[in-house]
């Protein structure tokens, strides 16, 4: 997630955007930009990296400025490089921007057709050159703004400074957050509450169509037809530690909230319900490879690798391709059997992972396609494989993968459908169908995110144990695995995911009343097996804790503790079965004190074997 800074007052502007930028350094960059007013002109200073890189070319004395803008970015469309980082400009315009516009493509060929030059391949440079060409035509900022936004498709939040205007700023939101600062004799807006708090606790929330006028006077907030609006500011009452977090105690817990805004991120622009098809756009794999294509191989690391297995189920019965799975430093050295009739998968969060890179080069070295999922643009498995398919999932700050997890679920869906459709395999029908429950999903999410003070009680009364079971079968069998991970990671209790099948030959070994028993099931062809495991289970004294469909009262009457998940089609329950077991294993983790971001021995990319 970018980071947006701005401010206008009677205050140093370069340290003020400098130092807001910094406080906003937990959402994750990898270039940054400010641009102020010397002497009446625009000056606009960028740099890749972090910000003392920016600092080593700002100016020692730094002007006076009446305002400016700053920007971190994390990278989704082109590489971090310096013409890539923001501020963007057009003629007496710059602008910074967080989010992503969807039809920049066409825009930038009518812009280039009216004879504007671009030097980046953002989104965000087409933005400001949207602006400033009916700006260019007469009338005021405000305006051009306005008439700009109606062409423009996408999630986005921007900021715009005018060479002609150096008092004031206009902001927009439509889909990104911003937050507007109010002090004496000046104003801020940016992404988040921390990169000003320390000036002002007064805030006004801008909502999604809302234009804001800032000026060292004060503000006016307008909707996108320009009729002024009335808004009520807020007190803030958190401490900078606890704004990074947006609130939440800890960054795991903010993530596990922010599942469903990434699931949308994630599916933006990539789907056409009406046609049933998804559009892989820059990930889109190549013919010749689709056509020759008989076997997909899918490799990973921890959570990455769950998502493999989750994967292997979804491609299929979607796409009708038989799939291997491996835990890739398990696959880079068993000198696997691999040629151009395959298609090998790496799933990454960071792309950094040194096994599941290496996996990636020896399919390489094989002559076998390469495509990755990955959350990080830019990074080693992006820049080594055929293709990539990014997730937006924004920075992971937290060790414990949890929105990485269902961003890359929902990527090998939209894979699966689309792959389904190429092999003509999958009918337009089911495409669409398919399409419109993965539409339903962040909402879903976010009914199962009101209920975490169910799964809080639940983790009150079994933070204590000190061994966990977790079962289920098929497509929920992974899922098993990841909560089972989940637990283990960051509060240290000892938890193992199997095929509930799997009981008879050996696990059963383990249960007594000591032995909690996560039990996740839903009502598909193996449902009665599972409650036989139950039954299994409750005979040798184990607890069991069970996840199910709501509405299911067989399992409810035989569970010691039950939460219920919305009724779902049976390829995205795995995606909504994960983000109780994400609280289950936060909500332990927190009762038993153990550090819930920065877990003992781990860290958040194992960049080496
Ligand atoms: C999961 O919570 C862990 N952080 C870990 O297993 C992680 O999934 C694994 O190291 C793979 O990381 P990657 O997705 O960045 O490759």
């Amino acid at each position: 997630m970018c980071g947006i800074m701005g401010y206008v007052g009677h205050r140093n502007v370069v340290s003020m955007l400098v130092d807001g930028l910094r406080r906003l350094e937990y959402r994750g960059y990898d270039s940054a930009g400010i641009a102020y007013f010397e002497e009446g002109e625009i000056e606009v200073k960028r740099s890749v990296g972090k910000l003392s890189s920016l600092e080593e070319i700002l100016p020692p004395l730094p002007p006076d400025s009446p305002s400016g803008i700053g920007h971190t970015r994390w990278a989704t469309h082109g590489k971090p490089s310096e013409e890539n980082a923001h501020p963007h400009r057009s003629g007496s315009l710059v602008l910074v921007h967080n989010g992503i516009i969807e039809n920049y493509i066409s825009l930038k060929k009518g812009l280039l057709e009216e004879g504007h030059e671009f030097v980046s391949d953002t989104d965000t440079e087409v933005v400001v050159h949207l602006i400033d060409s009916i700006y260019q035509r007469g009338g005021s900022l405000e305006t051009a703004v306005k008439n700009a936004l109606v062409q423009m498709h996408g999630s986005y939040a921007i900021c715009v400074l005018s060479e002609k205007d150096p008092e004031r700023m206009i902001a927009v939101r439509s889909g990104c957050p911003l937050v507007i600062g109010l002090g004496k004799d000046e104003c801020f807006v940016a992404s988040d509450i921390p990169a000003f708090l320390s000036h002002t606790r007064e805030v006004v929330y801008l909502e999604d169509g809302e234009i804001a006028l800032l000026s060292a006077k004060g503000l006016e907030v307008l909707d996108f037809k320009g009729a002024r609006l009335s808004k009520e500011s807020q007190k803030i009452s958190w401490n900078p530690v606890m704004a990074e977090k947006g609130g939440y105690r800890h960054f795991l817990q903010k993530e596990i909230h922010e599942q469903p805004r990434a699931i949308v991120d994630t599916i933006r622009g990539r789907v056409a319900q009406e046609e049933g098809e998804v559009i892989l756009g820059a990930a889109e794999i190549n013919e010749a490879v689709v056509k020759r294509c008989k076997r997909v191989v899918l490799v990973g690391c921890g959570t990455s690798w769950h998502a493999a297995l989750v994967g292997k189920f979804l491609l299929e019965e979607i796409a009708g391709l038989p799939v291997e799975v491996d835990i890739a430093s398990e696959f880079r050295y068993r000198d696997p059997h691999l040629s151009s009739e395959d298609l090998v998968i790496g799933i990454s969060q960071s792309g950094e992972t040194a096994d599941t890179l290496a996996a990636i080069r020896e399919a390489k070295s094989k002559n076998t396609p390469t495509l990755s999922i990955c959350n990080v643009v830019g990074s080693s498995i992006s820049r080594e494989t055929d293709t990539v398919f990014y997730t937006h999932a924004g920075p992971e700050i937290s060790v414990a993968s949890t929105k990485a997890f269902t961003t890359q679920l929902t990527a090998l869906t939209l894979l699966a459908i689309h792959l389904g459709r190429r092999r003509a395999v999958l009918s337009k029908e089911k495409a669409q169908e398919m399409i419109h429950h993965l539409i339903l999903l962040p909402k879903q999410i976010e009914e199962i995110l009101r209920h975490e003070a169910r799964i809080e009680d639940i983790a009150k009364r079994y933070f204590r144990y000190r061994d966990f079971l977790y079962l289920a079968r098929g497509l929920l069998y992974p899922v098993a695995l990841e909560g089972a991970l989940k637990l283990k990671e960051i509060s240290y209790i000892h938890a193992e995911g199997y095929p509930a099948g799997e009981m008879k030959h050996g696990p059963i070994a383990l249960i007594d009343e000591n032995m909690p028993v996560v039990i996740l099931a839903t009502k598909d062809k193996v449902y009665g097996k599972v409650i036989s495991n139950v039954m299994e289970v409750k005979a040798r004294g184990g607890m069991i804790i069970s996840f199910a469909e709501e509405g299911d009262t067989d399992l409810a009457s035989i569970s010691d503790e039950i939460f219920f998940i919305p009724k779902v089609s049976p390829s995205l329950s795995p995606i909504l079965m994960t983000i109780p077991l994400q609280m289950l294993a936060y909500h332990i983790s927190v009762t038993r004190g153990t550090d819930v971001d920065q877990p003992r021995n781990l860290a958040k990319s194992v960049t080496v074997e």
